[in-house]
């Protein structure tokens, strides 16, 4: 699903395309540049302020600085903490805007992604992307931007100070800087590696309590408590012995890091007391380069971190990205009508899911005129789904072409083409709302309740809608969990009735429900199919006897078409699978 430009951009590109999100809040970028410079400052003087602390104040008892010494702790400080407001307000407006910008251009992209993308991606996937994705890039960012600036300066000034203080001490401090620096690297890569692994195993214990989860019904009947319990436990013990190994590393490196500065801090004191050197440093000097020599620490361990951090970030930013330059639905088409007659012709439709793979359906022709009920019937996996998603162009068609009204359906725009069409399907989709939000679901006017309540009545639905606890406004749970399978598809029903497009695509619910339910819905469709152009996918005995045609599938092909009668005259396939299947199971033909 990603094998489009954004895999082989380098991270130089990266960089550059995530500025381009920045570069409208550069005026903020520079202040807030200039705050951690005024920051790094007060770092070094910090150090600095030492030496008249010490030889001043205390050696020479100078009035003077013991009255300033005070004061000008007062004033770093002061310039430090708004400094340091200024830094994380700027950078953190700016990283939120861009937060927020590129998270809405996923949303745009997403909405308007094929139903092939939606196939191949799963919506943890997705969601993992627009939630967590989208705050790494900007936290890696931002934490880049002030650690490499802040703490370079830091690193510099404190070195540059320790060598006007005494150039032999300083010298001793610029051979140990490397050295820690090189276990911190060390260290730091060894815990990527193992916050890696932490993911994954977050990610496992996330993916197995979800699914449990969700599936608690199927756990519960299947006895499968054990097997989960098991299952959990594994990768339960697996991010424990990870989260161990980065304790354990944290654990050891810390004493080992302050082990070397000691080292290095024995070697200065020594060096500093040797009787030449004692006369050429002031207590205040030596204070001060201690202090210099400590602070320089904290930014060290920050610097040599960050390409860590700065690689998920990259990594994070490749992902969006990816998302970011797929494709949207193909849509060239410019002609629109008005309000289709519905008139449907397929003419030697062709089609696979994949272009590898091999054909779903293969020379599919047909004719719908206005008004009429077209039924498919067909096993299991014969593709009558995906013969009446194709009108929807929810797939491109291989070979072949589909007319609507005379037009190929690629020459009209999208949008006015799926407007032409009400789409019941096999899955009924219910969004978490109310019974009125659902039932006018899409309309971009206002839609009275009078007329709600007529369609949730033609929908044999005004029943039961109005003994729910607080009737159109009842909440029906995410996917309609507080309803029953029949009234899901008795709301689908009156939606599409609110919709009243001309043309209604109608994927029948396999289940089978009890015959006062059936009988409702039975009537519900009745009503919904009057002055249609309907392409149906029964199940239902009666909308098959109705139907102006009967298509019969099989593996992708028609291999007979005709009225119920003319079918049962031939007693071929369909006369088959009716005396197999409607003469027991009226409801059911294609398990
Ligand atoms: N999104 C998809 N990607 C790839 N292959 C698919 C996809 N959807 C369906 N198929 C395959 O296409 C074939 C036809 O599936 P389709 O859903 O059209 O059958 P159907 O006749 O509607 O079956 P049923 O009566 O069970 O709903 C099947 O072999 C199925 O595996
Ligand atoms: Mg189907």
């Amino acid at each position: 699903m990603t094998s489009n430009s954004s895999e082989k951009m380098s991270a130089g590109q990266i960089y550059r395309r995530l500025l381009t999100y920045a570069k409208p809040y550069w005026p903020a970028f520079v202040i807030s540049i200039i705050a951690i410079i005024i920051f790094s400052a007060t770092e070094i003087s910090l150090a600095a302020i030492m030496e008249p602390l010490v030889d001043g104040s205390f050696v020479d008892r100078d009035p003077d600085t013991i009255r300033l010494i005070p004061l000008a702790f007062i004033g770093i400080f002061i310039i430090r903490g708004i400094a340091n407001f200024i830094t994380t307000y700027g950078l953190g407006w700016i990283a939120r805007n861009v937060i927020k910008t590129l998270r809405g251009q996923m949303f745009e992209r997403l909405i308007t992604l094929p139903a092939s993308f939606y196939d191949q991606s799963t919506p943890g996937q997705l969601m993992s992307k627009l939630l967590y994705d989208v705050e790494q890039v900007a936290n890696a960012v931002t934490d880049a931007i002030i650690v490499v600036i802040r703490d370079t300066i830091t690193i510099v000034g404190l070195l540059a100070w320790m060598i006007y203080l005494n150039g032999t001490l300083a010298l001793i401090i610029l051979l140990t800087v490397p050295i820690i620096a090189l276990l911190i690297y060390k260290i730091s890569s060894r815990f990527r590696r193992i916050s890696k692994m932490i993911q994954e195993s977050m990610g496992d214990v996330s993916h197995i309590s979800s699914e449990v989860i969700e599936g608690h019904r199927e756990v519960k009947t299947f006895g499968a408590q054990q097997y989960e319990i098991n299952r959990f436990d594994k990768v339960n013990q697996q991010n424990r012995r990870q989260r161990m190994k980065m304790l354990a590393t944290d654990a050891i490196s810390q004493p080992i890091i302050q082990f070397i500065t000691v080292l290095g801090l024995s070697l200065v004191i020594y060096l500093a007391t040797v009787p030449e050197m004692l006369e050429q440093i002031t207590p205040g000097s030596f204070i001060s380069f201690v202090t210099a020599m400590f602070m320089i620490l904290t930014p060290l361990k920050r610097l040599t971190k960050i390409n860590g951090k700065l690689q998920q970030g990259i990594a994070a930013a490749q992902s969006i990205f990816a998302l970011l330059d797929e494709q949207p639905e193909p849509d060239m088409g410019s002609k629109t009508i008005d309000r289709a007659r519905g008139d449907i012709q397929y003419n030697n439709i062709n089609f696979s899911y994949h272009a590898s793979t091999s054909n779903v359906l293969e020379d599919i022709s047909f004719h719908a005129k206005p008004g009429q009920t077209i039924a498919f019937v067909g096993h299991s996996g014969s593709g009558k789904t995906t013969l009446v998603s194709l009108l929807a162009r929810f797939y491109t068609i291989t070979g072949g072409q589909i007319l609507l009204d005379g037009i190929d359906i690629n020459d009209l725009k999208l949008t006015n083409l799926r407007q032409q069409i009400s789409l019941v399907n096999q899955q009924i989709v219910l969004f978490n709302d109310t019974v009125a939000n659902n039932i006018s679901y899409g309309h971009s006017q206002q839609v009275s309740n009078e007329q709600i309540i007529a369609a949730a009545k033609a929908a044999h639905a005004w029943d039961f809608i109005e003994r729910l606890p607080d009737g159109l406004a009842t909440q029906v749970g995410q996917n309609g969990v507080l309803l029953s399978g029949g009234q899901r598809q008795r709301l689908a029903i009156a939606r599409a009735i609110l919709r009243d497009a001309p043309i209604l695509i109608l994927d029948e619910a396999t289940a089978s429900l009890d015959s006062k339910a059936e009988r409702h819905i039975q009537a519900a469709l009745e009503t919904l199919m009057e002055h249609r152009t309907t392409l149906v996918i029964a199940h239902r005995l009666s909308t098959i006897e109705n139907a102006d045609q009967i298509i019969v599938m099989h593996d992708g092909r028609i291999v007979e078409a005709g009225t119920h009668n003319e079918l049962l005259a031939m007693g071929q396939h369909y006369a088959q699978l009716h005396s197999q299947q409607f003469q027991e199971k009226p409801i059911d033909i294609s398990s």
